[in-house]
């Protein structure tokens, strides 16, 4: 027993792809505390492909000899039944990436049909409060596919991940403005995890004042910024000859602290479920600003003033998302 064991109860995580690229930076940060907290034990389960037995030992391995205090066990398995059995959180990382000349949406066929077993697994196995992150791409229609074959867990605890490219465009309109990143906040990306991503410019705050006028170049800020955090995966697939991972499981990790804990004077860009806000359709999992309360309930923020530019924008990129929809259901057979 470790000095924190007997303080908290464990939280336990599934990882899925644990032995992936994304996986690998993933699961020491999980394990030292900077997801969950400094005095909050975890418990991995760390799911994998049969192929993808062999590394993860070994990751294993590395997981042990970093003796880190908060972990107090750690289960490795193929079989979903054990990997969500009594999870808090699944973490659903693992997926075929894409490749150099591929868009997210060219995945659909390939990865969807994995998330209605792991949406099904978890359903039947994890916790009833479990939440789930989808991360594999493309992820607002694998969260959708997930929550769709889970009908027990509320739809609410279903997540996909746009914290990625709010922390990109904070950091492209930080360089421009010439101020540390710690100083843009309130920039919301909106709709989907694709090139058609709405990274709100005029509602985001530089040092507390509109963004917009601390850099007034609209032309900039339409023509260049926009397309850069929306084509930045892509940049980054071409620069490097894979796909995001660091970058990727440090957004996991922010996506994680930004719904377990009270937002603070800022908003921040999660995959939900719409209800319908902002005239986005109801039903699909987009992206929207969000702040959680001293109860740990998101809600997503109401009141911002949306240009028709941005409107627009956000309107395109849902709609891409009813189309993924359309051709993912139409695959797996589901029904919206
Ligand atoms: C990213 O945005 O870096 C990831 O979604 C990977 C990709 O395919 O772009």
């Amino acid at each position: 027993m470790n000095r924190f064991s007997s303080a908290k109860s464990p939280i336990r995580v599934a990882v899925t792809g644990a032995a992936g690229n994304i996986g690998y930076a993933l699961l020491f940060r999980i394990a030292s505390g900077q997801m969950f907290g400094p005095d909050q034990p975890v418990a991995l389960n760390l799911i994998e492909i049969e192929p993808g037995m062999k590394p993860l030992e070994g990751v294993v391995m590395e997981l042990k000899d970093c003796a880190f205090p908060l972990v107090t066990d750690i289960v490795t398995t193929s079989d979903l039944s054990v990997g969500f059995k009594d999870v808090d959180w699944a973490l659903l990382v693992g997926s075929v990436p894409r490749k150099k000349g591929m868009e997210r949406a060219d995945l659909l066929g390939i990865n969807g049909k994995v998330f209605v077993g792991q949406g099904q697994a978890i359903n039947d196995y994890a916790k009833p409060s479990v939440r789930v992150l989808v991360v594999g791409n493309p992820c607002n229609t694998n969260a959708l596919i997930a929550m769709k074959s889970a009908p027990d867990i509320p739809d609410t605890q279903f997540f996909a991940m746009t914290r990625l490219d709010e922390n990109r465009a904070k950091s492209q309109l930080a360089d421009k403005a010439g101020v540390p990143v710690g100083q843009v906040t309130e920039l919301c990306v909106w709709g989907n995890h694709s090139p058609s991503m709405y990274p709100d410019f005029e509602n985001a705050k530089i040092s507390r004042q509109k963004a917009t006028s601390v850099i007034s170049d609209e032309a900039w800020l339409r023509d260049t910024f926009v397309p850069t955090v929306g084509q930045r995966g892509k940049a980054i697939i071409e620069a490097r000859g894979a796909s995001s991972a660091a970058s990727a499981a440090n957004a996991v990790v922010d996506t994680v602290q930004d719904l377990i804990k009270p937002t603070r004077g800022d908003i921040h860009s999660v995959c939900v479920v719409s209800s319908g806000q902002y005239g986005t359709p109801a039903g699909i999992i987009t992206s929207l600003p969000i702040r959680v309360d001293g109860a740990g309930k998101w809600r997503v923020v109401d009141g911002i003033k949306l240009s028709d530019y941005a409107k627009s924008k956000v309107a395109a990129s849902n709609e891409e998302l009813l189309e993924e929809r359309k051709v993912a259901f139409g695959q797996l057979g589901l029904s919206f």
